[in-house]
């Protein structure tokens, strides 16, 4: 099997989440296009969606899901996203499509992170994917010497604009033994919007997709998936 296919068939797991009638917070990336397709079928049933980026609003309003304005809504009830990294402990890696800031946002307002990925992202540690962090522009060079003290090479992703107008940095070389930590003192350096770690709000469920079906894993640990 492709990773394409392990990424459908997390996007497929994920569908055993969505309740009737309900208003779903969706991400944004390769494997959430695979749920977005899936989620178009069922739109006469669900209310609507909240969007993390342009791109997946973009391709809801084609299938004709209702996007609503995170302003708009009381509360989303489940998050579907993907992630480039994750760990057994729920904490993530996100950004490697560069909406992390509107992710975090849209996970925050969630009571159930949902997150589906290709089981050939699950690591020991996080940090062998270069950690996104969403910059104001004129702070990045700042940002970029004082993540160096983290050992890291900071990397401009060069000719990349976030929906938020602001910029990346993309920090390789990072071995984040402590993610919390790490996620809340990045929060603190002026001028950063949002690093991609997800830890203070992590997912409270994976779905990974490999070459045996899908493992569900959450604290109590991993489980395998008939579906
Ligand atoms: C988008 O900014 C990211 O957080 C994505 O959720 C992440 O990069 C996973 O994308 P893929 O499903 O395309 O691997």
């Amino acid at each position: 099997m492709s990773l394409e296919v392990h990424k459908k068939l997390a996007a497929e797991a994920a569908m055993e989440y969505i309740q009737a009638g309900e208003i779903i917070g969706v991400g944004t990336g390769s494997t959430v296009n695979y749920f977005i397709e899936l989620l178009a079928d069922l739109k006469n049933r669900i209310d609507g969606a909240v969007s993390s980026s342009a791109e997946s609003t973009k391709r809801m309003q084609a299938h004709g899901i209702k996007v609503y304005d995170l302003n708009e809504v009381n509360g989303i009830p489940v998050y579907v996203d993907g992630a480039d990294e994750l760990t057994s402990n729920l904490h993530l890696i996100k950004g490697g499509g560069g909406a992390l800031t509107r992710e975090k946002i849209v996970a925050a307002a969630s009571e159930k992170f949902v997150c589906i990925a290709d089981d050939s992202k699950i690591v020991n540690r996080l940090g062998k994917f270069p950690l996104p962090i969403e910059t104001i522009p004129m702070a990045r060079s700042m940002v970029a010497r004082k993540l160096v003290k983290y050992g890291g090479q900071p990397m401009l992703r060069e000719g990349f604009i976030t929906d938020n107008g602001c910029t990346i940095l993309d920090i390789q070389g990072l071995d984040i033994v402590d993610p919390l930590k790490m996620e809340r003192e990045i929060n603190q350096i002026p001028g950063v919007v949002t690093v991609g770690i997800f830890a203070e709000r992590g997912a409270d469920v994976l779905l990974a997709g490999g070459e045996n079906g899908v493992t569900q894993i959450n604290l109590s640990g991993p489980e395998m998936l008939t579906i």
